[in-house]
C-alpha cells in the first residue's frame, strides 16, 4: 500500500462524486485531506463521519471557489493549516447544459469561473506551499475534445483547462513538480445524474463502451493514486483516460 503519511492533499470537489472516493482513497493511504467544497453541508459532514469511523484524517472547507470572497477565506484556511501541499486535485465542476447557440454570457460565465478561472487562482495562490515531488492533478472530460450533446460550455472549459494544464507541467516539471490531467468517460455521481436525457445518454455510452461498463470513482481514485506515486514521476503533462475505451469508437 502506498504510504502518504505525512502528506497534505487538497481536494477541491472533494465532498462528492469523484472528488469524495479521491479524498477517501488518499485519506486512505495516510494523507491528511482538505476536501472543498461550495454549499452542500450535508455531503461534506456525512463524508468527515465516514472518515472519523475509519480513522482518516480529511478536513473539510466550505466556500464557493467560483466568488472572491469565499475562495479567498477558503485559500486562507488551506494556507493556515498547511505548512507545505503535496498534493493539490482540482475535481469541484459545474456547468450549464445547453447547445451552444443558446449559451448566453451569464451560461459561459457561470461555467468558466469554477471549471477553468478558479483552478487557475487556486494553483496559483497555492503554488507557493509546493515543493519537489509535488503532484497537481485536474480532472477533465472527454467533452474537452469531442462534442457531446448539450455539453458545449462545459466541453470548451475542460478544453481550456486541458490547455492550460500543459503550460502548468512544462513550466513546474523543472521544479519536480508533476502536472497531469484525468480523464473518466461517464461516472454516475450526481452530476451525472443531472445530464439531459440521462436515460438514452447512459444507454448509447454502454453500447459503445468496449468494457461495457461505467466507470467508477474508485477506479478514478485510483489513478490519482498512482498519478502521486514515485514511479509516475515521469508521467508529465498527459490525459489519462478512463472510459472503458469509448473513446476509441467515437
Ligand atoms: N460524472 C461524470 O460522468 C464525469 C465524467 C468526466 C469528468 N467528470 C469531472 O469530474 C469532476 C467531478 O465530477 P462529479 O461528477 O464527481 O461532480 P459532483 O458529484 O457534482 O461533485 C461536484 C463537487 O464540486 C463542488 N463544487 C461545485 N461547484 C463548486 C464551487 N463553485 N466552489 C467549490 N466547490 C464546488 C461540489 O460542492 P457542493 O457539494 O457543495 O455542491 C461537489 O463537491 C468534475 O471536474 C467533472 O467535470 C465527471
Amino acid at each position: 500500500m502506498m504510504d502518504l503519511s505525512g502528506k497534505n492533499a487538497v481536494i477541491t470537489g472533494g465532498t462528492r462524486g469523484i472528488g469524495r472516493a479521491i479524498a477517501l482513497d488518499l485519506a486512505g493511504c495516510g494523507a491528511r485531506v482538505y476536501a472543498l467544497y461550495a454549499r452542500d453541508r450535508k455531503s461534506a459532514e456525512a463524508l468527515e463521519q465516514e472518515a472519523g469511523h475509519k480513522g482518516l484524517g480529511i478536513i473539510t472547507i466550505r466556500g464557493d471557489l467560483a466568488r472572491q470572497e469565499t475562495f479567498q477565506a477558503s485559500v486562507d484556511q488551506v494556507k493556515e493549516a498547511c505548512e507545505t501541499i503535496d498534493i493539490l486535485v482540482h475535481a469541484a465542476a459545474s456547468g450549464v447544459h445547453k447547445s451552444a447557440m443558446e449559451l448566453t454570457d451569464r451560461h459561459m460565465r457561470w461555467t468558466f469561473d469554477i471549471n477553468f478561472f478558479a483552478v487557475h487562482k487556486l494553483t496559483v495562490a497555492l503554488i507557493g506551499k509546493m515543493k519537489k515531488g509535488g503532484r497537481i492533478i485536474g480532472v477533465t472530460s472527454p467533452g474537452g475534445e469531442r462534442v457531446i450533446p448539450h455539453y458545449a460550455a462545459i466541453g470548451a472549459s475542460k478544453g481550456a483547462l486541458e490547455a492550460l494544464f500543459r503550460h502548468y507541467a512544462r513550466e513546474l516539471a523543472p521544479q519536480g513538480i508533476m502536472v497531469n490531467l484525468v480523464c473518466p468517460g461517464m461516472v454516475m455521481t450526481d452530476a451525472a445524474q443531472a445530464f439531459p436525457q440521462l436515460a438514452e445518454r447512459l444507454a448509447m455510452t454502454l453500447e459503445y463502451t468496449p468494457t461495457g461498463d461505467l466507470t467508477r470513482p474508485e477506479q478514478v481514485a485510483a489513478l490519482v493514486r498512482f498519478l502521486c506515486s514515485e514511479e509516475a514521476k515521469q508521467i508529465v503533462g498527459q490525459t489519462l483516460v478512463m472510459d472503458g475505451g469509448k473513446g476509441l469508437l467515437a
